[in-house]
């Protein structure tokens, strides 16, 4: 093949380009790459489900050989596993177009690029950002003090609500029962504070609402990482997870449910 020619396959591809669009959804990866040398640009969408690629758009603004390329290269993806697909060459896809001219090496490349570029985020959505992850871990480490001051200001269960009148109570997040709990305290005493390690409470719409309508004061994003006293509880201290920094606050019973 001359260095200008075009095999009939890749003048296919061109005029009637397969998989030309874009995907959206929570299963959808995108690879972005640029031509270093022209300057357009290219970009690959995968819907993966169990590691199969359902589904395989491209978009770009490239020229004839990127658009022809990109075609071929969904056309090979499609229904292949991440793995499969993360070994595809400009290589195989240039012998399924039957050749590309060597001219246009970097239009042609764009598209294998553009879809490794894709499995590498795919790939990095499926692992949890390490940053997440610790906030997502944080409430389930054992707080220093919990044995020692347990029934001296710690609670793991309660029984009679009564003994909190006007206390600076402090839940911790355990669920729907640690906010109805906090809910009730509301009756007894205008200080409840809940703390919780996630950005928004988990809780059904009804429980949420009435959270939030309600004078419990909410700390999100924290967690409570050491508790202090003189043989019963007085103050906590409090890591905020956003600011990563650490306070104290006084109270006179934490409520950590089991
Ligand atoms: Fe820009 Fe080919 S000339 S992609």
């Amino acid at each position: 093949m001359k260095s200008t020619q075009y095999s009939e396959k890749v003048l296919d591809h061109f005029r009637n380009p397969r998989n030309s669009g874009t995907l959206e959804g929570k299963n959808v990866a995108m690879g972005r790459v640029g031509n270093p040398v022209c300057g357009d640009l290219m970009e690959v969408y995968l819907d993966v489900k169990n590691d199969v690629i359902k589904d395989v758009k491209f978009k770009t603004f490239g020229c004839g050989s990127a658009i022809a390329t990109a075609s071929m290269i969904t056309e090979l993806a499609k229904g292949k596993t991440i793995e499969e697909a993360e070994k595809i060459t400009r290589g195989d896809v240039a012998d399924e177009l039957d050749g590309l001219p060597p001219v246009k090496m970097h239009c042609s490349n764009l598209a294998a690029d553009a879809l490794r570029d894709a499995i590498k985020n795919y790939r990095a959505k499926q692992q949890p950002l390490a940053g997440e992850k610790e906030k997502s871990d944080a409430g389930k480490k054992e707080i220093i003090g919990f044995v020692e001051f347990l029934n001296k200001g710690v609670f793991n269960e309660v029984e009679d609500l009564s003994l909190f009148k006007d206390k600076r109570v402090m839940v911790l997040d355990k669920g729907e029962q640690s906010i109805e709990t906090a809910l009730e305290l509301t009756k007894l005493t205008p200080r409840v504070i809940f703390v919780t390690a996630s950005k928004e409470v988990a809780a059904n719409p009804e429980l949420k609402t009435q959270l939030k309508q309600s004078d419990v004061k909410i700390l999100y994003e924290s967690e409570i990482l050491e508790i202090k006293g003189e043989g019963e509880v007085e103050k906590v201290l409090v890591h905020d997870l956003n600011e990563d920094e650490e306070y104290e606050l006084f109270i006179d019973a934490l409520i950590i449910l089991q």
